[in-house]
């Protein structure tokens, strides 16, 4: 096989939920060497992403990212980023029908490999949110990913810096009603 035909790219990270694709875009665009993958169900923004997003490295994919993932073969995927899942994959109430998916993840994952999971919590009344709660829920979500076999390599208030998004941009204009956490959770 000739070299030329033979992709240079060594690694796959997967974005859940890529929305408008800036994320997926700026890692992208600072690492050639990497494929990123970005799916959303909302074909609307995958059309406008995909329009906007001129590099080899990225491919974008509109459907859900349940069925899209559950077809990655397993230890394939070198990491998983989920920028503010909306609730269906993340709220408190409904843990029992998202942790499956989570735990599909976790076996797509190669071995290492990692999900970069960026949340947020807000009180029910918008007030704002305090120490107390916000380390409650911390805790609760590191529980649930640790009983889907993830380990917590690094966990802190905020998000990245370098991540910017629609959604990520006005959520940090509110920090104390909108207060954020980015796990970095790991395949050991
Ligand atoms: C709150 S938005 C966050 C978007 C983006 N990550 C950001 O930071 O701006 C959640 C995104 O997840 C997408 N989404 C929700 N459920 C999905 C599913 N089952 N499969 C794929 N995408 C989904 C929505 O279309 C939306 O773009």
């Amino acid at each position: 096989m000739s070299d030329s035909i033979v992709p240079p790219h060594t690694r796959t990270i997967v974005e859940l939920g890529m929305g408008d694709g800036r994320v997926l875009e700026a890692l992208a665009l600072k690492d050639p060497e990497t494929v990123y993958i970005g799916i959303d169900i909302d074909r609307q923004q995958c059309e406008q992403a995909k329009s906007r997003i001129k590099l080899q490295n990225v491919f974008i994919v509109s459907g859900s990212f349940e069925d899209v993932v559950s077809k990655f073969p397993d230890e394939s995927i070198d990491g998983f980023i989920a920028v503010l899942p909306d609730p269906a994959f993340i709220d408190e109430k409904k843990e029992q029908s998202w942790s499956p998916f989570y735990k599909t993840v976790h076996a797509k994952l190669k071995k290492p490999g990692a999900l970069r999971l960026v949340t947020e919590i807000t009180d029910d009344l918008l007030q704002p949110v305090s120490d107390g709660t916000f380390d409650l829920w911390s805790i609760w979500l590191v529980n649930v990913f640790r009983s889907l076999g993830f380990v917590v390599a690094d966990m802190r208030e905020g998000s990245p810096e370098e991540f910017s998004s629609r959604c990520l941009d006005q959520f940090r204009a509110d920090t104390a009603r909108i207060r954020l956490l980015t796990l970095d959770l790991a395949k050991a």
